[in-house]
Formats: structure tokens, sequence, C-alpha cells
């Protein structure tokens, strides 16, 4: 284990199952449809890439970067794109891809602009969500499991841009936010 990790949530074995699940409900919903997997970077990349390759039917693949501001008491918060999709994705059938949903603020926005953008649908597979944290309500299709509020990386979540790569899902030693 790494000497900074306190704590493992869920072990490869355990992911590997969760992913199975997200995987499987997938697979019976949309059947023979082609869709546009849209991995959201770069929290998202390890676990598009064991989810993709679980899926049966026909799968582009399409990346995007975003982030959400100018959330007021009145105000409903700007979607800012830092990477934007190459994709036109009129008429498709979009998948977002998401490591971990907290506020909820930028899938909410996300999901928003591309039913806009004219997708034929939009919905949501992430692997984990910490409900006591959400803020915007947004509708998760496909949800691996919900967490504590605890912060968690590993299996492509960062703190401060380090610990993707570890094949485990866990919680950091506090002396490391020091
Ligand atoms: P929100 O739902 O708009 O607040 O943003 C969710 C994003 O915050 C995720 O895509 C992650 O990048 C990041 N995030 C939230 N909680 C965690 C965590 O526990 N570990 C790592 N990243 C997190
Ligand atoms: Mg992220």
């Amino acid at each position: 284990m790494h000497k900074d990790i306190e704590k493992v949530l869920f072990n490869e074995a355990q992911i590997e199952e969760i992913v199975g699940n997200v995987a499987e409900k997938i697979n019976n919903d949309y059947g023979d449809s082609e869709i546009v997997a849209i991995v959201i970077l770069k929290g998202s990349l390890v676990f598009s890439a064991d989810l993709i390759r679980r899926l049966d039917m026909n799968v582009q693949v399409d990346f995007m970067q975003a982030s959400s501001y100018g959330f007021g008491t009145e105000s409903s918060g700007v979607i800012k794109i830092k990477k934007d999709l190459e994709t036109d994705i009129r008429g498709k059938h979009a998948l977002i891809i998401e490591d971990i949903i907290d506020s909820g603020r930028t899938l909410s926005l996300l999901k928003e602009e591309l039913k806009k953008r004219g997708a034929a649908s939009v919905k949501i597979a992430s692997l984990l969500s910490k409900p006591a944290r959400r803020v915007v309500d947004v509708e998760t299709e496909y949800l691996g499991t919900e967490i504590p509020d605890e912060f968690v990386v590993g299996y492509g979540l960062d703190y401060a841009e380090r610990y993707r790569n570890l094949p485990y899902i866990g919680i950091l030693k506090p002396e490391v936010y020091l």
C-alpha cells in the first residue's frame, strides 16, 4: 500500500464488481443502440477504461473537461468548458462517465448543455457519489456506489494531481493535507 494511504475503501476486486454491475445495467438498458461515452477528464480516465471494455453495443469515445462557477443564492451557475467534445452530439445517445458526484453542480450543468446541443438522450454513469455533499440534484442513472463524506483518492481520483495511478480507492493520512 502507498505510504500516504490510511485506509483502503475499495480494493481491486471490489472495484471490479462495482464496475461490472454498472456495465450490466447499461448493457440491459441500451441494447444495441450506439452510444457516445463522454469521458470527463481527468478523474474518470481509469473507470472509463474499465467500463467501456464491458459494454456490448457500439461505443464511440470522446472527452470533456469542465468546471462550474457562479452559483449564488439565485443564480444557477455557469459551466466553463476547458476541453470540448470533437463529436457533434446531435441525435446521439450521450453517456457521461464521471468518477464521483460531489455537489452535483458540474454534472447538472453538463447534462443541460448536452441536451441543449440536441443529444437524443443524456445519461450519467458515476462510479461514486457522496450524497451528503449534494447541493444540486442531478439524476444519476448508473451509480457504482455511495460513499460517506470523505475525500478519496486512487483509481483515477486525485489529491493535488497525485494518486490517480493507485489501483484501489482509499483515504489519505491526515498529515498529507498539511
Ligand atoms: P461537483 O459534483 O461539481 O462538486 O464536482 C465533482 C468533482 O470534484 C469530481 O469530478 C472530482 O473531480 C472532484 N471530487 C469531489 N470529491 C472528490 C474526492 O473525494 N476525491 C477526489 N476528487 C473529488
Ligand atoms: Mg473530476
